[in-house]
């Protein structure tokens, strides 16, 4: 039991650096998708909390955008969310629910731009990729 808790400990004192070592190469592609890229979605993500939220950092900073990369590398924006939990009520609506929920909404709006039946909007979502922060105004 204890020699698991050191283990824990190390790696939790481990996996953060490397973690930044990884995310800060910029020759990295991750799923074909290139720093730039990356960066800029993440950036999306932390602007969403002052679309949204009407603050830059608000409670529980948490942004998330998605995004269709299907067609071209720079992807296309199509949804985005902010963590809901003090102006909902609902626990569960953390940042990247929120934003699911949204893009749902978006995808299956019977006048909006997609259109889709609820099947049609489940499997649209394997082509998607969700760029989430973790409050990042701490940060900043
Ligand atoms: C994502 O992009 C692909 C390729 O253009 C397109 O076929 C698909 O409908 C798009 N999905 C959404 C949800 O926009
Ligand atoms: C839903 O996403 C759209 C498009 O990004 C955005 O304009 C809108 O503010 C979002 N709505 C909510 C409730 O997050």
């Amino acid at each position: 039991m204890r020699s698991s808790v050191c283990v824990f400990a190390l790696l939790s004192a481990i996996l953060p650096a490397a973690l930044a070592v990884v995310l800060a190469d910029t020759n990295l592609m991750i799923n074909g998708i290139t720093f730039p890229t990356r960066a800029h979605w993440m950036r999306l993500a932390n602007e969403a909390l002052g679309e949204i939220s009407g603050s830059p950092c608000p409670f529980a900073a948490f942004g998330t955008v998605i995004v269709n990369h299907t067609a071209s590398e720079a992807g296309k924006l199509i949804c985005m969310g902010v963590n809901e939990n003090e102006n909902t009520g609902n626990p569960s609506l953390h940042g990247e629910m929120a934003a699911i929920k949204n893009c749902t909404a978006i995808l299956t709006d019977p006048h909006g731009k997609f259109r889709m039946s609820a099947s049609e909007a489940q499997d649209a979502f394997a082509d998607l990729t969700l760029y989430t922060n973790a409050e990042s105004c701490p940060m900043v």
